[in-house]
Order: structure tokens, then sequence, then C-alpha cells
């Protein structure tokens, strides 16, 4: 057996192909190419779905981000608190403002922002927290929200990996004022080329979100803000709808392949397999086990045997050239620094067969010798 990708689009297009053909057939012939009914019904879908009052289609999870940001009211010189164990995006759609990021080092455990850790971080400056739910393991929002609370901050969530995850059995995206997700092909509901999504139980900041994505404009050609383009796509918007019927059975089918992933992989012992919180419901956007040394060989052993095993990801950001001028250096994180050097992210997706699984543990355990 090889070539068993990190994510097999194609076997998820196969299994819902007359779904999807149909729903893009309906918007071809409708033409409502840009918003429209496919993205207004995918967005009341959505909001029930997440349990929240108003979720907006965005054009991307990173302009979702950039609109949460700037509807909840941050502006240049706020610091914003968030983990360097996360995806550039988290903090490049804040830093274009201005916003200074002031990094948390990451639980060792989790791999999320560590919240024993946060109070030393907070400044007069701070206005929010961001917690990233990685990986689709949600960060321990009752001791964040309990952090913000004290202190007087906003919580903006980062869901982009996260679809219908929850801790302690409330759903990401209903603690913090605002919450960002992505439907970016791979992710756990993805759409067919870049989409995203806020979501709110704020009335006035869903519409502000709303105004600010068409150009500041409610009424045609009455611009009442200065706004972008950030509209989503009407045939994202059905391909969503569909996928969104779909969503609840993928997530189980992925939090039983992680865990076969955890009972197959027990007995290798350079293996680290990853560890969801008693109070997390984890919906495994990635499977990431930690190979504590040569992680760089066993990763090319794996991709030379056709998986196609990655690293989510192998410079945190206080390290990355482009915020260097934030003044962080090798050693500000460590456990985020070690970290980065053991990851591996193992092919995990809802159609994965145990017989895949098999072929990947065996590689692994062959690694060993
Ligand atoms: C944690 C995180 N935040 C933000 C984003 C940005 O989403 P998008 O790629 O849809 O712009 C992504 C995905 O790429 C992500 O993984």
């Amino acid at each position: 057996m090889n070539n068993i990708p990190l994510v097999d689009l194609k076997a998820q297009y196969r299994s819902i192909k007359d779904e999807i053909d149909t729903a893009m057939a309906q918007v071809m012939a409708n033409t409502a190419f840009i918003m429209g009914k496919a993205v207004s019904e995918f967005e009341a879908g959505f909001a029930a779905y997440a349990r929240a009052k108003h979720a907006v289609g965005v054009s991307n999870g990173t302009e979702a981000l950039m609109l949460a940001y700037q509807v909840a009211g941050l502006k240049a010189g706020d610091e914003v608190i968030t983990t360097p164990h996360t995806f550039m995006a988290t903090v490049s759609a804040f830093a274009h403002m201005r916003i200074k990021p002031v990094f948390v080092d990451i639980d060792p455990v989790t791999y999320n922002i560590d919240p024993e850790r946060i109070e030393a971080a907070i400044t007069p400056a701070t206005k929010a927290i961001v917690p990233v739910h990685l990986y689709g393991q949600p960060a321990n929002m009752t001791a964040i929200s309990a952090l913000a609370q004290k202190h007087g901050l906003l919580i903006i969530e980062d869901a982009a990996q996260a679809h219908g995850a929850a801790w302690d059995g409330q759903p990401v995206g209903t603690w913090g004022l605002l919450t960002a997700f992505s439907f970016y092909p791979g992710k756990n509901l993805g759409a067919a080329g870049d989409a995203g999504g806020v979501i709110t139980n704020d009335d006035a900041l869903a519409r502000q979100v709303r105004l600010l994505l068409n150009h500041g404009s409610e009424d045609k050609y009455t611009h009442t803000a200065i706004g972008y383009n950030a509209r989503m796509d009407g045939l994202q918007g059905a391909v969503l709808g569909v996928k969104l019927r779909h969503i609840q059975r993928w997530t189980e089918q992925r939090r039983a392949n992680a865990a076969y992933y955890d009972q197959q992989l027990a007995e290798l012992t350079h293996v680290v397999t990853p560890k969801a919180d008693p109070r997390a419901y984890h919906v495994y956007h990635l499977y990431v086990i930690q190979v504590p040394s040569q992680r760089d060989a066993c990763l090319k052993f794996l991709h030379e045997r056709g998986i196609g095993a990655g690293i989510h990801y192998p410079i945190p950001l206080h390290l990355q050239p482009a915020l260097a001028h934030f003044g962080y250096k090798a050693g500000d994180f460590p456990v985020t620094e070690a970290l980065a050097k053991r990851i591996i992210s193992l092919p995990l997706y809802p159609e994965l067969t145990h017989e895949q699984m098999d072929y990947i543990v065996q590689t692994l355990r062959e690694f060993a010798f």
C-alpha cells in the first residue's frame, strides 16, 4: 500500500458526489455567484450547528479573523494575547492593524495556550485574548473566560480547526464575543475553494461584520463605512450547505479513527500520542504525534513509503521572520519550541480505513529498528 495523503478530499467528494453536483448545478443555473440564497441558507444552518445566534459567511478564515478583530474594536497600539503555536493567520490578521501579539507558551499536554501563564502577560495595553482551538482540541475556556472577566478583556476565538468542538459541554465559538472559522478545503468542514465564517450572539456586531464584508454598504452604492470585499461565493455556500448535513457523522469518524491510532500506537515507545483533556470534545482536525528523537528522519521515512505526513507547524510564530520586529527570540517559549521540533501530523480524515492506519502504524514501528 502506498499513497495515503494527509487529507483525502477525493474520497470525500466521491462519497457525496451527487449531492454536491446537484447543489453546484443549481447555483450555476440561478447564477447567484456572490452571496445569495445558498450562502444565506448555509449561514442559517451553520448558526444552528454552532449554537450561535448569527453566522456570517466570509471569503476565507483570515478575513473572518480580520473582521472579528475590527468589529470587536481592537486598534493600533493594543496588545492581544495568543499562542505562538498556531498558523500565521491568527496573528497576521491583527498585526496588519499594528496590534502587538503578546505570546504565551503552550500547555505541554494539549498544545493549546497555557492559561496559567496568561496573567503574567497582561499589561494596561492588553485588550483581548485569542485562544486557538488547535488541531480540533478546544483551549481551556473555563480558565480563559475567568481571566478575561477578571481583567476586562475580550475573547475572540480562532476556531478555524475546530468545527463542532466543545469545552465542558459548551461549543467553541460561544465563549468569545466573536469567533472565526475557516472553511478551507482541507478543514473539517471545507468548501471547494476559500471560505470562512464569523459567528456571534451579538446582533450589532453581526450586522457590522455584514456591512464591512460588502464595502460598507447595506443599500447599494451608499457606503456608511469603509469596508472590504470579503464576501462568500454562492458555489461555496452550496458546497458547505451539503457538507453541513454530514459533518456530525464525519466528526464521529475522525474521533473513532483517532481512538484507533491511540490504541495501535500505544506500544510504540518512541511515539507520543495526542492527549485530549477530559473536558474537551476534540474533533481531531489533525492527529499529531510527537517523535522525540529523529523527527525529520522519521518524516522522510514516512514520505518515502507514500504516507503524506506533515508538520503543523515547524516554526513558532515568535520566530517567524515577518514578526521579528516584535522582538521575540529563540528561548522565549521553550515548550512551543521543543514541540515544534518533535511533531508529525499523520493522515487523518473520516474515510481513512483501518487497513491504511495499520500500514502507517507498521511503518512507524519499522522506523524504530
Ligand atoms: C488556526 C488557523 N487560523 C486561521 C486560519 C486561516 O484560515 P484561511 O486559510 O481560511 O484563511 C487557518 C487555516 O488556514 C488556521 O488553521
